[in-house]
């Protein structure tokens, strides 16, 4: 499977409404139906792109909370997880990331995703509303 990461790009903003609108949530409840207005929302990140045979099949930014520290959003279609598409984005972005200075990335997930980043080397740092957990840069 040769799955393709790259720079989002305005052309992609309708496919990935698409693929969002094909999900059961967006992330942490937050329906389908708000694709369009989420993406709106994290256009000022760092955006990319999984790509298989022509068709998105993921979608991941960080956007810079301060100096020091980005927030995550990644999303897998359905039907394509559990194949490296997820850790592949991630581990571009986490290059991305530390090109730039940056020295923790930081994400609110629920219960279903935290084996995930717990793979991907992140900390559980406060448990609320999602879990809260940051991935030290520093120490990679
Ligand atoms: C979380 C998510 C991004 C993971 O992407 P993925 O492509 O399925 O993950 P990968 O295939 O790269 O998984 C790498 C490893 O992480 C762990 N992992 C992945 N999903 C997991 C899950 N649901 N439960 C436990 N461990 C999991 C596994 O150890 C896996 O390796 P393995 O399949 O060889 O056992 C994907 O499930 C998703 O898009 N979920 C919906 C959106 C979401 O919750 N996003 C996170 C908050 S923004």
């Amino acid at each position: 499977m040769q799955v393709k990461i790259r720079p989002y790009k305005p052309s992609d903003f309708g496919r990935l409404r698409e693929m969002y609108s094909d999900s059961e949530e967006i992330c942490m409840g937050i329906p389908s139906s708000y694709a369009e207005t989420w993406i709106r929302c994290l256009s000022d990140g760092i955006s990319i792109i999984a790509e298989l045979n022509g068709r998105l099949v993921g979608h991941a930014v960080v956007t810079p909370l301060n100096g020091k520290e980005v927030s995550l959003c990644v999303h897998v279609r359905r039907g394509f997880r559990r194949r490296g598409i997820g850790s592949k984005m991630l581990r571009y972005l986490v290059d991305v990331c530390r090109k730039w200075g940056y020295e923790r990335i930081r994400i609110v997930t629920d219960e279903k995703a935290v084996g995930f980043f717990k793979k991907m080397g992140f900390k559980i740092v406060r448990v609320g509303y999602g879990y809260e957990m940051v991935l030290d840069l520093t120490r990679l």
